[in-house]
């Protein structure tokens, strides 16, 4: 049995975001809450979509104090400025958590019981379908705008709590490479990880599915492919692609679920507020290493995907080959290579090890995970 859920319509190309006019028109919606950033204002990233908007006269008001890595305050802020706005629909421009913050106010307007927040952890019976939202990313990792999820901190323990609601899913997701052409390179690095690892977590989970293996293997040949080119330049022609290929890995993991590199990344995030990417792509050549007897011929596929050179070999040699080309990306875009490379001290493994076994991602681990396998992992990793 499976199941796939995938926005109503998306739109994906340099310039695109002018539909959003046609689909808040079409939709017939009256006045948007505009949900994004300080810093995506502050670089002009929100004013190309401001633009839009005002070139057709539509009316909206802002929520502009989204944060990175949000925590519930900043999500219960985000609903009272929804409640005072009189919006019937939501415009996230943003990356994964301006677009998190977004499913979240979405969500609790039209499900009000659960306002807390924490009663929304993992999958949570809400009886209602979020306010509508239209999301338009400006990084190129989470595929946030495509996914059931949102990952909120619960500051009060900080912990990441990774939501899953199939209500939730933005109606239309406006995928333009040209709002993520401010991104610093080190942001394109680390967002660009974020999505491979999704595609390579998607692709060996538990709950992979032959439609989902589609969607990861096109994704992680399009990362391989573009990556470094979108880091170094930022040409269009590389940005665009991994805007797709972001997207694309989204499709198919918030279907089918990943693995314990995201169970591993979400307290670094929650505790020591490091970028989500930059946090995975550290984690996931060990993890690779961990999980590689359980899914030897996926990675086989893995390294063909990334474009190595794997005839005549045998499948665990390609598999080996398929975690190097994996490190090599990740050194290529200047990822640091150690939990010491930022700041994390050997005496804080066993507590991030305890919080990552409790993540929801770790029940789509392929191979059986402990804390002490975990704990191990993080050693390896520091
Ligand atoms: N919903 C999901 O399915 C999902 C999946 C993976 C991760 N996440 C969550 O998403 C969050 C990470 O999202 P992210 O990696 O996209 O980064 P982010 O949204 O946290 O943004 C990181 C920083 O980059 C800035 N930024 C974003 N776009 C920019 C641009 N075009 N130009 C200049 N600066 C820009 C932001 O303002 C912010 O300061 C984490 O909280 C993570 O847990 C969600
Ligand atoms: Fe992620």
């Amino acid at each position: 049995m499976s199941r796939f859920i995938l926005n109503e319509t998306s739109y994906f190309g340099i310039g695109i975001r002018t539909e959003l006019a046609t689909e808040m028109k079409t939709r017939k919606y009256k006045k948007a809450l505009l949900v994004s950033d300080k810093v995506l204002t502050e670089c002009g990233v929100l004013s190309k979509v401001k633009k839009v908007l005002d070139d057709n006269n539509i009316v909206y008001s802002e929520f502009l104090d989204a944060k990175q890595n949000p925590t519930i305050k900043n999500c219960h802020d985000g609903i009272e400025a929804f409640k005072s706005s009189g919006a019937d629909c939501i415009i996230a421009v943003g990356g994964g958590s301006v677009i998190d913050v977004a499913k979240a106010i979405g969500i609790v307007i039209n499900n009000p019981e659960f306002h807390d927040i924490k009663s929304l952890e993992g999958v949570a019976p809400t009886h209602t379908k979020s306010v509508p939202i239209i999301a338009l990313p400006t990084t190129c990792g989470t595929a946030a705008e495509v996914t059931i999820n949102y990952v909120i901190i619960d500051e009060s323990v900080n912990r990441k709590m990774v939501c899953v609601d199939p209500k939730d899913i933005p109606l239309v997701a406006i995928v333009d490479p040209e709002l993520m052409t401010s991104m610093p390179n080190a942001l394109i690095a680390a967002t660009g990880m974020d999505a491979l690892t999704h595609a390579i977590e998607g692709y060996i989970t538990k709950g992979a599915h032959p439609i989902s293996d589609m969607f990861e293997l096109k994704s992680i040949n399009l990362i391989a492919k573009h990556l470094r080119g979108a880091v170094k330049d930022k040409n269009m022609i590389d940005l665009e692609a991994m805007s797709i290929a972001q997207y694309v890995a989204g499709m198919g993991f918030s279907n089918v679920g990943l693995g314990i590199v995201h169970s591993m990344a979400h307290p670094l995030g929650a505790i020591f507020d490091i970028p989500h990417g930059v946090a995975n792509a550290i984690l996931l050549p060990n993890v690779m290493e961990f999980n590689m007897s359980s899914s030897i011929d996926k990675y086989a596929e893995i390294a063909c995907a990334m474009g190595e050179y794997i005839r005549d070999i045998s499948k665990e040699e390609a598999a080996k080959i398929a975690v190097e080309a994996v490190r090599k990306l990740s050194k290529d875009v200047g990822i640091p290579q150690s939990l010491k490379d930022i700041n994390i001290k050997e005496s804080d493994l066993p507590r991030l090890a305890k919080d990552a076994l409790k993540d929801v991602c770790t029940g789509g681990n392929p191979k059986d995970v402990n804390e002490n396998d975990i704990l191990e992992i993080y050693k390896k990793t520091y």
